[in-house]
């Protein structure tokens, strides 16, 4: 059976790529973001491309108070929606580690956001007693690093909820799927220095929607990066301290 699926921060490159593979399958979606031209252009090529259903919509993770009209909307287009993407998310730069405006609003998209829009989609599933939610969080949230430990905390504590609410629909038939991603090459890290193994969008993407055939609740992508961060977070700390990372 075919799913339908939200896909929320859906002009990210990742996201795309994401759409892409689910839109060959056949799959309906719904795409959400802060861009209404972009979204419209992504729509329009998914539609023409695979004969798929594809519906947009706007949406802010900022904007926590909407959250709830806004998946109210999606439901009354799509009242077969099935899966959820959660795609969105904000680097910021190093200055968020010292400008606690900055900070805040890596905060704010990264995981108040998340917490925000996945509360009501978690909701909404586990009275229907099935679908699955798939966040991308990332290998940054695995050990904090001087280089981005503000948008690191940020993905680790979405890591942590992810955990928690996995732990809360296991029993209601809900899957809720971690992805870890490590460098990809997408608009969030072009131009960043000390760059390694970096892994395309489309890689990316297609992992994600066939992990939903797969059994694991945490993915790292490319899946070497279970290994790297695996060494990363037993470097013993008097020694990780020194590092420059
Ligand atoms: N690229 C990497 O190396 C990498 C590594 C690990 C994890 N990740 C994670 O993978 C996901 C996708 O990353 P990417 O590199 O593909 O991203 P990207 O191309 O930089 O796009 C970022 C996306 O986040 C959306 N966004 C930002 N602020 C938002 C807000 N307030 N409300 C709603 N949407 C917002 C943007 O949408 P609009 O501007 O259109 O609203 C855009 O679609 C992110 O969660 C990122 O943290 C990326």
């Amino acid at each position: 059976m075919n799913e339908a699926v939200l896909i929320l921060g859906a002009t990210s490159a990742i996201a795309r790529a994401t759409a892409v593979s689910f839109a060959s399958r056949g799959d309906s979606l719904y795409l959400a973001s802060r861009d209404e031209d972009e979204l419209r252009r992504i729509s329009t090529d998914l539609r023409l491309r695979f004969g798929v259903e594809v519906h947009f919509g706007l949406f802010d993770a900022e904007a926590t108070e909407t959250h709830d009209t806004f998946f109210k909307s999606i439901v009354a287009v799509m009242p077969n929606l099935s899966g959820v993407v959660l795609a969105f998310g904000y680097l910021g730069d190093q200055v968020a580690a010292r400008d606690f405006s900055v900070g805040a609003k890596v905060i704010a998209i990264n995981f108040t956001g998340a917490v925000s829009i996945l509360n009501i989609c978690a909701n909404y599933f586990e009275q229907k007693k099935s679908g699955f939610i798939i966040g991308i969080a990332s290998v940054a949230g695995d050990r904090g690093r001087q280089s981005n430990y503000v948008y690191g905390a940020a993905k680790g504590a979405l890591s942590l909820y992810l955990q928690g609410l996995r732990n809360r629909l296991c029993a209601n038939g809900v899957r809720v799927i971690t992805i870890k991603p490590g460098f990809v090459d997408t608009g969030m890290t072009y131009g960043l220095p000390g760059l390694f193994l970096v892994a395309s969008p489309h890689s990316i993407g297609e992992c994600i929607v066939s992990s939903l055939n797969k059994s694991a609740d945490i993915v790292y992508l490319p899946w070497f990066w279970r290994y790297i961060m695996l060494i990363i977070k037993h470097i013993p700390e008097p020694i990780f301290k020194r590092m420059k990372l």
